[in-house]
């Protein structure tokens, strides 16, 4: 999909369809009808008397040939109520307007900024919103699908917003990238095979792009990685995405974005039950967000150097599996006692954070799909947020917020380390039945001390259960613009 501004008015612009915004209120409605040239406030009040569109929150409506147009077709699209009108909802009116749009054969759409956010904002989320929106999941049927696509989209406003659109473009353009390899199948997408993806990424970009194989790893003696990467053929990787700022960084900061990334998680000896096994290949999330993240960061050049590490692995049952009881010995040289090796993901992380804080990573941040106890404490809509530095969780707090994505901070208390003694080892990788989330991470801190240091479990988050008017079913691309706007903001 093309996307581009444009500074005609609603009436001027030749598009298959302009979508427009109205909010809930009469004087809303009237205000923004008034400012149209052309003389659609008749067939658009008829709508309104007739109850057949309100402005309620992605409420939808078609005005055929309108008088006064260039366009054939007129799409109202309900904003809500005005005051409670946001930056989330104006990404969600421009999904749900392209989704809508799309089914109905409209190739090229217009949409025009309403509401009172910044002017600038409004072109980035519009754009956003739109992008996000235009992801599809099915990229294997061999069958044509019916409905056509967009093909362009214009934004009606300004050259002078141009950077937003671009921006916007960007953000949108990488979480997709990020979904596009959440949904690939554990067959198609390997550790292998996505290191090719990050190193596509470096001949696309000036982006850096190292991959640790087996026997460096072996070298750098990451005992907890190939511990759990032993049961599979499929041989393991690390990841290392670097990016270095041309310009003078502001401060001695480094970032470091460590993904969690397994291709696919059968539990290992400690086998999963089937049903819903398959949902295991978006085991690798959290790295696939870390890649996406720094695509865009290639392209927005923050000021700060960022490093992203993602460990790769499958974790499967073969002949040379880890069996619960297993000790290995971690980068850090600390030894656990392998419990549950369904427990896979903070061994893997483990050595990732001792290599980033090995690679003078200050302030960290990792993703992984780690618990479902993080289903049970937040449900799915929330990620939550661990950290063992208040001053760097508020930082990234805030710029989850700019960014639209919905996280809650989760404790860890020194308590919680209680759960954490093996008779054998210096810890075990799982805690009791209770907290398993925080014991997770608590686990986690363990390597990741001293650097500033941020955990999200977005075991909830990172594939969307049931369709939504602006976004289907599938990965969801969290949280690379969160990632993306940590960055930025640094
Ligand atoms: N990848 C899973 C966690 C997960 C669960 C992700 C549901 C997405 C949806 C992780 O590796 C895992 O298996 N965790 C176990 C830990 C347990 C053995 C302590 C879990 O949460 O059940
Ligand atoms: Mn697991
Ligand atoms: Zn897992």
């Amino acid at each position: 999909m093309k996307t581009q501004l444009t500074s005609f008015p609603p009436e001027q612009v030749e598009a298959d369809a302009i979508a427009l915004i109205f909010f809930e209120e009469k004087d809303e409605l009237l205000r923004s009808v008034a400012a149209l040239d052309a003389d659609a406030s008749g067939l658009i009040g008829d709508l309104y008397e007739k109850k057949e569109f309100g402005g309620k929150a992605l409420e939808m409506a078609w005005i055929h040939r309108p008088q006064g147009f260039l366009a054939q077709r007129l799409l109202l699209v309900g904003g809500g109520k005005s005051a409670e009108f946001s930056s989330a909802k104006m990404r969600q009116v421009a999904g749900s307007a392209l989704r809508f749009a799309e089914k109905k054969g409209v190739r090229h759409l217009a949409i025009a900024p309403a509401g009172d956010l910044d002017p600038g904002d409004q072109i980035q989320l519009l754009a956003e919103g739109a992008i996000l929106a235009d992801y599809e999941t099915d990229v294997y049927k061999t069958e044509e699908r019916g409905d056509s696509k967009i093909e362009q989209l214009t934004i009606l406003a300004g050259r002078e917003h141009n950077s937003r659109l671009e921006r916007g473009k960007a953000i949108a353009e990488a979480q997709n990238f990020t979904r596009e390899l959440v949904n690939e199948p554990g067959n198609l997408l390997t550790p292998t095979v996505l290191a090719a993806r990050a190193i596509q990424l470096s001949y696309d970009t000036d982006l850096e792009v190292e991959i640790l194989r087996k026997s460096h790893l072996e070298e750098l003696k990451m005992g907890a990685l190939l511990g759990v990467a032993q049961g599979s053929v499929e041989p393991p990787v690390m990841i290392v995405v670097r990016y270095q700022p041309k310009r003078r960084p502001r401060s001695d900061e480094h970032l470091g974005f460590v993904g969690k990334a397994v291709t696919f998680d059968t539990g290992g000896i400690s086998i999963k039950p089937s049903q819903g096994m398959e949902k295991m290949k978006y085991d690798m999330a959290g790295g696939a967000a870390m890649l996406g993240a720094m695509k865009a960061l290639a392209e927005l050049k923050p000021a700060i150097p960022v490093t992203a590490i993602i460990p790769s692995v499958e974790n499967m049952p073969g002949a040379a599996a880890q069996r619960p009881g297993d000790v290995v010995t971690s980068m850090s040289g600390k030894t656990i006692e392998v419990l549950n090796t369904d427990a896979e993901g903070r061994l893997i992380l483990a050595d990732a954070l001792t290599y980033a804080q090995q690679q003078g990573c200050t302030h960290l941040v990792d993703a992984a799909t780690l618990t479902g106890s993080i289903v049970v404490a937040l449900g799915h809509e929330r990620v939550g947020v661990f950290s063992n530095d208040e001053s760097w969780q508020e930082r990234f707090l805030a710029a989850s917020e700019t960014a639209g994505e919905k996280m809650w901070p989760m404790p860890l208390d020194e308590e919680y380390k209680e759960q954490l003694k093996s008779p054998i080892a210096d810890l075990p990788n799982i805690g009791t039945r209770w907290g398993g989330s925080i014991t997770a991470a608590m686990f986690l801190k363990q390597f990741a001390d001293p650097a500033a240091w941020i955990h999200l479990d977005i075991a909830a988050m990172a594939w969307i259960e049931k369709d939504k008017p602006y976004l289907p079913e599938g990965p969801s691309g969290v949280p690379v613009r969160t990632l993306i706007q940590v960055a930025m903001d640094s």
